[in-house]
């Protein structure tokens, strides 16, 4: 008798799981994911957010806070948008939230170039459909 129960409970779980998983990011599953390989930023948006970088994080952060293990621990095989959904949410740490959409996504697309990711012909998009359609990824692998 304990056993099934355990073992109804982990299926309930399991079950719960897939169902988050679906609804948080609906694109992972999805087609049409672009890697950030692809050049989804433009190179006049990375020099805009190297600009912005300057001046909003550098105070705290060496650009090489962008290039380490820890990073990619939290964000490569992730859409962007779990990027901008964080940075745009807490950073900078002193005034969260005081950027623009337009300015947070500029300093990614600048993160995108620190990591040696190409760049393309058209800037990184600020909408959710548009970053949870592109699939951070680390360098190299
Ligand atoms: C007043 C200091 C300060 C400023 C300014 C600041 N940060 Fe941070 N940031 C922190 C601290 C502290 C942490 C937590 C420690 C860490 O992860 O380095 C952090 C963490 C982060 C993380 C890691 C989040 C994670 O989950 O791994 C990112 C990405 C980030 N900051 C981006 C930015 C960007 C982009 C800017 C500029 C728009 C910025 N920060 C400005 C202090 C700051």
């Amino acid at each position: 008798m304990t056993r099934l129960r355990a073992r109804g409970s982990s299926v309930g779980l399991a079950l719960g799981g897939a169902l988050l998983v679906t609804v948080l990011s609906p694109a992972m599953s999805g087609q049409g994911q672009r890697s950030v390989k692809a050049g989804v930023y433009t190179a006049a948006q990375a020099d805009r957010g190297q600009e912005l970088f300057r001046s909003k994080c550098a105070s705290c952060h060496a650009p090489n806070r962008f290039t380490d293990d820890f990073f990619y621990i939290s964000f490569a095989g992730k859409p962007m948008w779990e990027m901008f959904d964080v940075i745009s949410d807490t950073m900078p740490e002193d005034n969260p939230g005081s950027m623009k959409p337009e300015e947070y996504v500029d300093v990614m697309a600048y993160l995108l170039k620190l990591n040696a990711f190409p760049a393309g012909e058209s800037e990184l998009p600020t909408g959710k459909d548009g970053l949870s359609a592109i699939l951070m990824e680390k360098p190299g692998s």
